[in-house]
């Protein structure tokens, strides 16, 4: 048996989910490329295209509609999510924890199961907003839910956009992982909290809140060279740069980054942006690294008011209907998935 360190290269599955990488640098999501989606279709819509290969997202708004409803009026989740935050947990863990509670009903459709978990996911995200939002938005419905109260539907287009760039990307480390639970015939919400636990790591979706950290740790763009040559110099990774797939460029990374430059307008936000695109060029220069979706991702929640705390939270919200939908699709295979280990012990 060949041994390929992290699975690079290995074919471990089938999907007809999606397609990573393909051509060089595109993503599809059922046969669509995903750049092609955030100019013509709203998340809504694709999420259904992703779980139901339908690109007709009204079952999946009336299911998130009506579980978010029902989380709304449900007093014991907004007390367990108080306590949770009394505690100072990170909401990732806040939102694994209670995810994990969730209950799952056998009657229920795959949308209104996918639905039922991102109504949680941006229910509990919502929660963390002083000013909740009372009406969503018909148009962006999820991202409605997720922004504060008055975002203007600029804003909303923008985070729209993010979630369809995040809701699926093949057999990623937290898509994997949910994948792993769903064949030994687990619970959909025990593989979800498996992805939800897996996205937090910084070599994953929590390079985002990494990346932001570390723009944000210069002040100008003089500091920002001085700063990456000497991390650089050090073998340290920059967050937000590199792929396991991808080897020429992410094809999210510049309609990100077309967001940021529309809605960058104060001075401390053209300031950051301009340290970003520095720290671009020498990670291009000197490492021949380009920028993922993290990094002017990270920007652009920063740029839409987003703690930075709830950058990864924003990603599960978009990226659980991709784990729900491998979910279904490794039950319906119904294969255990057990590598072999290449031994080095004694
Ligand atoms: N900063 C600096 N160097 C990096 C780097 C980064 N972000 N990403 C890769 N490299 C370097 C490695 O140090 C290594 O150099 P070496 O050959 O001199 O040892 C080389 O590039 C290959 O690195 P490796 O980790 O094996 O590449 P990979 O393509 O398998 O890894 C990632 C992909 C995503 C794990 C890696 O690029 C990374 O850690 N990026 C930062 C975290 C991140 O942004 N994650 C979100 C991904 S969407």
């Amino acid at each position: 048996m060949e041994y390929s360190p992290g699975l690079r290269g290995v074919i471990a599955g089938e999907t007809s989910i999606s397609t990573v990488g393909e051509e060089g640098t595109s993503l599809r999501y059922r046969g669509y490329d995903a750049t092609e989606l955030t100019r013509n279709n709203t998340y809504e819509e694709v999420a259904s295209l992703i779980i139901n290969d339908s690109l007709d997202g009204d079952q999946f708004k009336l299911a998130f509609s009506k579980f978010y409803e029902e989380a709304s009026h449900d007093d014991w989740l907004t007390k367990i999510i108080n306590n949770l935050k009394e505690k100072g947990l990170h909401p990732m863990d806040v939102l694994r924890t209670i995810v994990s509670s969730g209950k799952e009903l056998d009657s229920d459709t795959q949308i209104e199961l996918a639905a039922r978990i991102s109504a949680t996911v941006c229910f509990i995200i919502a929660s963390y907003h002083e000013d909740e939002t009372d009406e969503l938005s018909d148009d962006y419905l999820v991202a409605s839910s997720l922004m504060p109260n008055g975002s203007d539907s600029h804003m909303l287009e923008a985070l729209d956009d993010m979630l369809i760039l995040y809701a699926e990307h093949g057999f990623n480390a937290s898509t994997f992982a949910t994948r792993v639970t769903a064949s030994t015939r687990a619970d959909l919400t025990g593989a979800i909290v498996s992805g939800i636990a897996t996205l937090k790591g910084e070599l994953h979706g929590g390079a985002n809140e990494r990346a932001v950290e570390l723009v944000n740790s210069f002040n100008n763009t003089d500091e920002a060279e001085i700063g990456i040559n000497e991390l650089l110099k050090q073998k340290k990774k920059i967050m937000g740069f590199g792929h396991g797939v991808y080897k020429i460029q992410d094809p999210r990374s510049p309609i990100v980054k077309d967001w940021v430059t529309k809605l960058a307008k104060s001075e401390s936000s053209k300031n950051r942006f301009e340290i970003a695109k520095k720290i671009d060029e020498i990670m291009d220069e000197k490492k021949n690294l380009f920028p993922n979706v993290d990094f002017y991702g990270g920007l652009l929640l920063a740029e839409l008011g987003f703690d930075v705390s709830m950058f990864t939270p924003i990603f599960v919200a978009g990226r659980s209907v991709g784990w729900s939908a491998h979910y279904f699709e490794q039950r319906e295979q119904d294969i255990l998935i057990r590598p072999a280990a290449k031994y080095t012990g004694k």
